[in-house]
C-alpha cells in the first residue's frame, strides 16, 4: 500500500472508532443545525479533529479541505490536498440509521491520487490509489458487468437541504423507475460511490453534493473501471455537484434518460463548473 493511501487508512479508522463509539450513546450527543435539514454533530467535529491530526503529523505542509473547519495551509504553494468528509451521512447516524462512512481522498496537483470510504459499521473499508485498482478491505474490487438498464439497481440521492432542483430530480426519478430493477437512497454519497465501484449497484445519479461527499468515490469508481462525470458526461462533478456514476455501459444509459430532464439552471451550474 502506498505511503499516503496507509496515513489515509489510518485517519479513517482513527474517526471511524470515534463515530461507533458515539453510535452507543447518541441520546447524549450535542446536535447543532447548520441550515435546513443540515444538523451537526459534535462527533462530525471530533472525527474531522481526529482524521485532520493524522493527516498533518505525517504531511505537515499539505493542505486540507474539510467540511466542517473548511479551507487550511497553502492551497496554492502545496501540490497536495486532503479532501475530507469525516462524516457522510449524519442524518443517519443521528437516527442510528446504520448507513454513513468517512471518506478521505487527496489530490496531486489537482489529480485525485488515494481514496479511502470507510464504513464503521460494517468494517468496510474501500482504498484506491490512481494506477494500482480498487479494494474493499485485501480484495480487489470491480465495477459490475451488467449491460441492461432493465436489469440494473441504481443508487441516487433525493435532494432534502437545497430543493432548487427538485422538480427537475423527480422528473428524471419518474423516468428511471421503470426502466430499471430498483432505486435505492440509502444516505451516504460516499458510500453510494463506493457500492458502484464494487458492483453493488450499476449505477448511481445526484444532484447538488459537496467535493467531499465525492472525491474518494469517484476514484474508487474509475480505479474498479466505472465512469464518472457530471449529468452531461463531463467531468466537472466535483465542481458542480452533479454526477453520474457507473459501470461504462449504464454509465451512457442513464445519460441517455437524464438528458431530456437537464433544465437551464442545471446545466448553467455545469457550465460555470466547466469555466473555473
Ligand atoms: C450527505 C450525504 C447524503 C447526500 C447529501 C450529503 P452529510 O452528506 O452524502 O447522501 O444526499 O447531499 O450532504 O451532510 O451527511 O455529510
Ligand atoms: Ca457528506
Ligand atoms: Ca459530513
Amino acid at each position: 500500500m502506498h505511503p499516503m493511501l496507509t496515513i489515509a487508512v489510518k485517519a479513517a479508522r482513527r474517526a471511524g472508532s470515534i463515530i461507533n463509539q458515539a453510535s452507543q450513546n447518541l441520546d447524549l450527543l450535542n446536535v447543532s443545525k447548520k441550515s435546513h435539514s443540515d444538523y451537526v454533530s459534535e462527533v462530525d467535529g471530533a472525527a474531522e479533529d481526529a482524521v485532520i491530526k493524522v493527516l498533518l503529523a505525517a504531511y505537515p505542509d499539505h493542505a486540507i479541505l474539510a467540511e466542517e473547519s473548511g479551507h487550511r495551509g497553502d492551497e496554492k504553494n502545496s501540490e497536495y490536498q486532503w479532501i475530507i468528509d469525516p462524516l457522510d451521512g449524519t442524518t443517519n447516524f443521528l437516527h442510528g440509521f446504520p448507513k454513513y462512512s468517512v471518506s478521505i481522498a487527496v489530490k496531486h496537483k489537482g489529480v485525485l491520487s488515494h481514496a479511502v470510504v470507510y464504513d464503521p459499521t460494517n468494517n468496510e473499508l474501500f482504498t484506491a490509489s490512481r494506477g494500482g485498482g480498487a479494494f474493499l478491505n485485501d480484495r480487489r474490487i470491480r465495477v459490475s458487468k451488467r449491460t441492461r438498464l432493465e436489469d440494473c439497481l441504481i443508487g441516487t440521492g433525493i435532494p432534502f437541504r437545497d430543493l432548487t432542483h427538485l422538480d427537475a430530480y423527480i422528473a428524471m426519478l419518474k423516468d428511471i423507475i421503470p426502466r430499471t430493477a430498483g432505486i435505492r437512497r440509502p444516505g451516504s454519497a460516499a458510500l453510494d460511490l463506493a457500492y458502484v465501484a464494487n458492483g453493488r449497484y450499476d449505477g448511481f445519479w445526484e444532484i447538488g453534493l459537496a467535493p467531499w461527499d465525492m472525491a474518494a468515490g469517484c476514484l474508487l469508481i474509475t480505479e474498479a473501471g466505472g465512469l464518472v462525470g457530471d449529468l452531461e458526461g463531463n467531468e466537472t462533478q466535483l465542481e458542480s455537484g452533479q454526477i453520474i456514476a457507473g459501470n461504462p455501459k449504464i454509465f451512457g444509459q442513464l445519460l441517455q434518460v437524464i438528458a431530456p430532464h437537464l433544465t437551464p439552471a442545471l446545466i448553467e451550474v455545469q457550465q460555470s463548473a466547466r469555466s473555473q
